[in-house]
């Protein structure tokens, strides 16, 4: 069989090695997930919804259905994207996606040729580092510091290199530090943007999950160029399973997105669709995302609690105000990646760093995750991570 070149270039996600050995241990508690808690399902009312949703929809529900979209459903996100983000779009600059990451696979086929750049923050989000790889793209990971990514930096890779054609950013409680960037430089990444010929991804998977501090407006919400593509998921608030997400750009984007997606899957889950409209009809969704706030909220707490106790004075940890990790650096010269196996030996599981890097790989990261965890795993967990920290720093 003569496969594609594309398939020498595909990168099996470093997450999935680190997941097999935790599968070998299964005492060990794993901060390793990146999964939401899923006792926030509202499972009871998901069975009402799903049961008069089939009432009242019947055989629709389960018939063929626009590429674009349910109508409905598209109505539902301008209403939200609206209040809740403050992103002013009609129906026309959506399209749904089967999660974000069929977004990010989507504008990756849309815009990627061999040899362009696609520049990151430092570290960053693996699935989107990998959805562009088949492409044959070269990364930059541009400098990021606590308040979001270095534009000075950004301005001179922007300047200097031509080949530049994508710019992938989360700038809420991002994966994997769980940093969120301030209002400045959000105001500064735009004023950089507006004046060079790229595309920029904002991938807001989190943007709801803000537990502590101020909203702060989406680069979406700034966007006065039409150069913005943002990528929203319901995988965080309401399922990752019903895999509902879409993405919000300018019209020609959108038709696009339809026009490929057509040819990949046809369409979105009808049924997953039709049921979530009447899921939010029925139900208060913004009362269930302040429900899970508060839980994250606490869980997150407690994790930074028992590390402030636990933790080697020499450990630098990043306090998220919101999203689902916490990130956490050891002194320079550690690797977290070799420091693994004596952690799951003791009794715990983390993701190292290094896999979140698309260039100038830094090794002393290490992303931990705080919503599939129990309060009292949180407890035992982060006190025999704390322990065998001692040992090593
Ligand atoms: C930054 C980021 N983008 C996208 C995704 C994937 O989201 P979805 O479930 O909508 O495909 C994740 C999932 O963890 C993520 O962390």
């Amino acid at each position: 069989m003569k496969f594609s070149t594309r398939m020498d270039r595909i990168k099996p996600s470093a997450i999935r090695d680190v997941q097999k050995k935790i599968s070998a241990k299964p005492d060990v508690i794993s901060f390793a997930a990146g999964l939401p808690d899923p006792a926030l399902f509202p499972l009871d009312d998901y069975k009402k919804a799903a049961d008069d949703m089939i009432d009242e929809k019947g055989a629709s529900a389960f018939q063929y259905g626009l590429t674009k979209g349910y109508g409905p459903m598209l109505d539902k996100l301008v209403g939200r994207l609206s209040t809740k983000e403050k992103i002013d779009c009609s129906k026309e600059n959506l399209c749904m996606t089967t999660g974000a990451t069929q977004g990010l696979a989507l504008i990756a086929n849309m815009f990627l040729d061999e040899g362009d750049v696609v520049l990151t923050e430092s570290p960053s989000y693996l699935g989107a580092i990998n959805a562009c790889r088949p492409y044959g793209v070269d990364y930059i990971g541009v400098a990021t510091d606590d308040d979001g990514m270095d534009v000075d930096e950004l301005e001179r890779i922007l300047s200097q290199n031509d080949k530049v054609k994508m710019v992938y950013v989360i700038p809420n409680f991002q994966n994997p530090t769980g940093k969120a960037w301030s209002l400045e430089r959000r105001k500064a990444f735009m004023n950089v943007i507006a004046k060079h010929d790229v595309v920029v991804v904002e991938d807001n998977p989190y943007g709801e999950l803000r537990f502590k501090g101020d909203f702060v407006p989406t680069l979406k919400s700034m966007d006065t160029q039409d150069k913005i593509i943002y990528l929203g998921s319901f995988s965080k608030i309401m399922a990752p399973g019903l895999r509902i997400a879409f993405l919000c750009g300018e019209p020609k984007i959108a038709s696009l997105a339809e026009e490929i997606k057509e040819t990949w899957d046809l369409q979105c889950n009808e049924y997953v669709q039709v049921f979530a409209v009447k899921y939010m009809d029925e139900f208060d969704l913004e009362a269930h995302v302040d429900k899970i706030k508060a839980l994250y909220l606490k869980k997150c707490d407690l994790m930074l609690a028992e590390m402030d106790k636990y933790f080697p004075s020499n450990v630098r940890i990043i306090r998220p105000e919101g999203g689902m990790f916490i990130w956490f650096e050891l002194p320079e010269g550690l690797d977290s990646t070799e420091l693994l196996q004596g952690a799951l030996d003791a009794g715990v599981a983390y993701i190292p760093g290094e896999s979140f890097y698309p260039s100038n790989v830094k090794k002393n990261g290490v992303r931990l995750n705080f919503t599939l965890v129990s309060e009292e795993q949180i407890e035992k967990g982060i006190k025999i991570l704390g322990e065998y920290l001692a040992t090593v720093c």
